[in-house]
């Protein structure tokens, strides 16, 4: 059965005495009012408390390191489309919302989204920085726009009383944004082709955390009971720990180092997957010789645990040539 598109009307403020709740509320009962074919859900963030920015890698990576991070993406990643409620500060978007949205990338990516400004002059300064910025994600920026003056709109400039003629405009904010967010749920890749992306980015991540370097990168992509079937010895490598000495054994020996995947594919489960290609490990030696490597058998097998998906088996061979035993090293994919 088709599920209804869910839509999160996000509130860009979180200041003491914010008006952004007002108008939120707004937005919401008008939509529970009108519309079944969608389901509504203020997200305030003041219940998803965000330090500044504090994520490693930038959220185009997909691999997040806080619990904090992971939260959001799970509580943005629930919704088909949204309705920003900002406000306009010093003829910007409020850097609590631009936080937030910096957070994340896949989870807004291709979803649909309106704006509601309000502010002295409507807010719509904010709206169009808003709109710039959710199209470089990917976004589908709706065109129907509500603007709200602190004037002719807050009795007082402090109760929310809006002039009817926003009530319109609001309705076709919200059409456009269910009939688009309806699209997106009947096109969104099923759970086994994020889960297979996902598979695949983790791929790439040890390739970027190789070259950088980066043992703690590296740390991220292990369950902490990996057992390793490396090329090297000893016969296995247990422990996330021993793991990662292997690594940094490579580190030592490779002044600059490079490492290229082929032909990988990946089969998904529940919460087991595996996926095989093939690797070469390359670069510069500590003593300057540069080496093409050889192409390795590489295989993953990974676990989900809490969302997210760690490997927590690896192994690498090269084919034995059975008659003397040793292993064939200058095969090509
Ligand atoms: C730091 C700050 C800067 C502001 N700058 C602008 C502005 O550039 N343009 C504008 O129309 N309103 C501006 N305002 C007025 C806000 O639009 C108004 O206070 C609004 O209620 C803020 O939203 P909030 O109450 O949900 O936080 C500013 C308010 C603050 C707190």
């Amino acid at each position: 059965m088709t599920r209804i598109p869910r839509i999160g009307i996000l509130i860009g403020s979180t200041r003491p005495g914010r008006k952004g709740a007002q108008v939120a509320r707004w937005v919401h009962e008008r939509a529970a009012i009108r519309r079944a074919d969608a389901e509504f859900e203020v997200i305030d963030l003041l219940d998803h408390p965000l330090p500044h920015l504090d994520e490693p890698l930038p959220a185009l990576a997909g691999r997040y390191e806080h619990e904090h991070t992971r939260e959001w993406a799970d509580t943005v990643a629930g919704f088909d489309g949204f309705v920003m409620v900002t406000p306009e500060y010093n003829a910007a978007v409020p850097g609590v919302l631009k936080n937030a949205i910096d957070y994340l990338h896949a989870e807004w990516a291709h979803k649909a989204v309106g704006f509601v400004s309000y502010g002295i002059g409507g807010g719509t300064r904010a709206a169009r920085q808003l709109r710039a910025l959710c199209e470089l994600l990917g976004m589908g920026a709706v065109s129907p726009l509500v603007s709200l003056s602190l004037h002719a709109d807050f009795k007082d400039r402090a109760v929310f009383e809006p002039g009817d003629h926003h009530v319109s405009a609001l309705d076709a904010l919200l059409d456009h944004v269910v009939a688009r967010s309806a699209d997106r749920r009947a096109a969104a890749p099923t759970q086994r082709e994020t889960d297979e992306a996902e598979i695949r980015r983790h791929v790439d991540g040890i390739v970027d955390a190789l070259r950088a370097k980066d043992l703690e990168g590296l740390r991220r992509l292990y369950a902490t009971d990996v057992v390793s079937f490396d090329a090297d010895p000893p016969l296995q490598h247990v422990g996330i720990d021993a793991k990662l000495k292997n690594w940094a054994r490579v580190f030592t020996y490779f002044k600059e180092v490079a490492y290229e995947v082929r032909d990988l594919r990946a089969e998904v489960g529940d919460d087991l997957a595996y996926a095989h290609g093939f690797g070469r490990l390359s670069g510069t030696l500590a003593d300057g010789t540069s080496v093409r490597g050889m192409w390795v058998r590489a295989t993953f097998c990974l676990r989900k645990t809490d969302g997210a998906w760690l490997i927590a088996h690896d192994q690498v061979s090269v084919p034995l040539d059975i008659r003397d035993g040793k292993g064939v090293v200058d095969l090509e994919p």
